[in-house]
């Protein structure tokens, strides 16, 4: 019997069969990422009972269409991270100015019609749904509205078509819009049909795939979002995607990317929007960009009723975490203070010295560099996502930068892979008072002073910048906890 071997990274065939898979995903990510991507490989040979990069890739060519081995792989390869009302800024942009805007330009045709490439599981087309439907009901009566999400990986697009999402999806949504937009069904949710309605997943490959993506139905877009997607690709490969998206959208449609996805070099052919807490793209057209009224001072935070996040079970809960320093918490950094083309941050031209990452993060928060310091933040965890240090730093950033359902997140993630670490429960009990959420940050200073009782009083907290134990109990003490 022939043992599969540990790695693939040895075997002569290797450095083809990831080329092949890179120019078919546009996954350059794993360019760099010869072992991880070997693992998810030997998944694949284990079951098929191959053991040889030159076997596999001709198993792979041979297979092309739906339930082929390249689907199965793609289902290894791929990364479905995803949640209802994921950046609350963008819907916030999507509600005060580029849904109002659409339905005073579309008035005649009664037509919206949105793309989510890369939808994943489905939570982003439905959110859009659920805004459209709950907030521009009146207004929207009557109107034909296409929302289509797509993707490269099957098995998601199943599950986006069954609609049934998990708590963990929706943990960024509150209780009210829970009851009123699901059915809950023992552990999950599943959503009702009027949400549905107008909403549908189709197979398609941003890489090889023909744009717009289907034959039928609208030829262009008012919206696309490619959220979290590109994010894998290499800049050739999105210098090569978004003429398509130009194409496929209509006159002053709207281009929403993730954030840490925007590269002034690359967006050139767009007109930037600035919005509080997000940037978006608008089709670029001949009259200067938007005699839009802005929201002069557009609450942030709690808008919609996602703002507020499930408290953890306690299965979950894990131990608090800690602050960092104040001094690391810069002043509210302007999400008001728009971005602007030229002060964007290209992730893919950013410089990480590969020994002090942490550092360098820290540093670029210091100066004020928060999209800097989250594009670190981000390097590191395409390294190693299990990483406590970097999830927080990320956390840290994103609280700069008031994207705080992710910051949320981003602290959730840093507690879970290391329940003792002190600064993150400390950061956690912060945001929720920003936010406005008492019950929940008086838990997480509990948990954070708790966790203090342990230590030695003179030592020095992970990621807090030389901050000691003693040092965290007067802090603990100022908001009122029991350190
Ligand atoms: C992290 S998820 C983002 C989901 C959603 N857009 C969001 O932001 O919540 C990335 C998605 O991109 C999809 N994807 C990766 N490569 C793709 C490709 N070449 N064509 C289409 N989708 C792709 C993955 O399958 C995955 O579902």
């Amino acid at each position: 019997m022939i043992n599969l071997p540990k790695s693939l990274t040895s075997d002569p065939d290797f450095p083809r069969l990831k080329s092949y898979i890179i120019s078919v995903t546009g996954l350059s990510y794993f360019q760099a990422k010869e072992e991880d991507l070997s693992q998810r490989l030997l998944k694949r040979f284990e079951i098929l009972g191959i053991y040889d990069c030159g076997n596999y890739l001709t198993r792979l060519g041979g297979s092309s269409g739906a339930g082929g081995e390249l689907d199965l792989l793609v289902s290894e390869l791929t990364i479905g991270e995803t949640y209802f009302f994921r950046h609350s800024e963008q819907f916030d942009a999507l509600r005060t100015v580029i849904i109002p805007a659409l339905i005073k330009k579309n008035e005649a045709t009664k037509r919206l019609s949105i793309w989510c490439a890369g939808c994943s599981t489905g939570a982003e087309p439905y959110s859009i749904s659920i805004l459209l439907r709950r907030e521009f009901k009146h207004l929207l009566r009557g109107w034909m509205i296409d929302i289509i999400g797509t993707d490269i990986n099957r098995s998601f697009l199943s599950r986006a078509t069954e609609g049934r999402f998990d708590d963990w999806h929706l943990r960024a949504t509150s209780e009210e819009l829970k009851v009123l937009c699901f059915q809950r069904n023992e552990r999950s949710w599943l959503i009702n049909a009027e949400y549905r309605e107008g909403v549908s997943f189709l197979y398609h490959n941003l890489i090889t795939g023909q744009y717009p993506p289907r034959y039928e139905g609208p030829m262009v877009y008012d919206i696309i979002l490619c959220r979290n997607v590109m994010i894998y690709f290499s800049h050739e490969t999105i210098a090569a995607i978004l003429p398509q998206f130009d194409r496929c959208l209509g006159d002053e449609g709207w281009m929403l990317l993730g954030y840490s996805e925007i590269n002034t070099d690359l967006y050139r052919a767009f007109d930037l929007v600035p919005y509080p807490g997000a940037i978006i793209f608008q089709k670029r057209k001949k009259k200067p960009l938007a005699e839009l009224s802005w929201p002069a001072n557009p609450d942030k935070f709690p808008t919609l009723s996602q703002a507020q996040a499930p408290a953890l079970s306690p299965a979950q809960t894990p131990a608090p975490a800690l602050p960092a320093p104040p001094s690391s918490i810069r002043p509210a950094l302007a999400a008001a203070a728009p971005a602007s083309a030229t002060s964007l941050p290209s992730i893919r031209n950013f410089t990480v010295d590969s020994e002090t990452p942490y550092r360098q993060c820290r540093s670029l928060a210091d100066i004020g560099d928060f999209k800097g310091a989250l594009a670190v933040a981000n390097e590191l965890l395409m390294k190693e996502q299990l990483d406590p240090r970097a999830h927080f730093l990320r956390a840290l950033t994103l609280v700069q930068l008031e994207q705080f359902a992710d910051a949320e997140e981003a602290f959730r993630k840093t507690i879970y892979l290391d329940r003792k670490f002190i600064l993150a429960h400390y950061h956690m009990a912060l945001l929720y008072r920003k936010t406005g959420q008492a019950e929940k940050s008086k838990r997480y200073f509990a948990n954070a002073g708790d966790l203090l009782q342990s230590l030695d009083r003179n030592s020095e907290l992970l990621e807090g910048n030389g901050m000691t134990v003693v040092q965290l109990a007067h802090s603990l003490k100022s908001y009122g906890g029991a350190a």
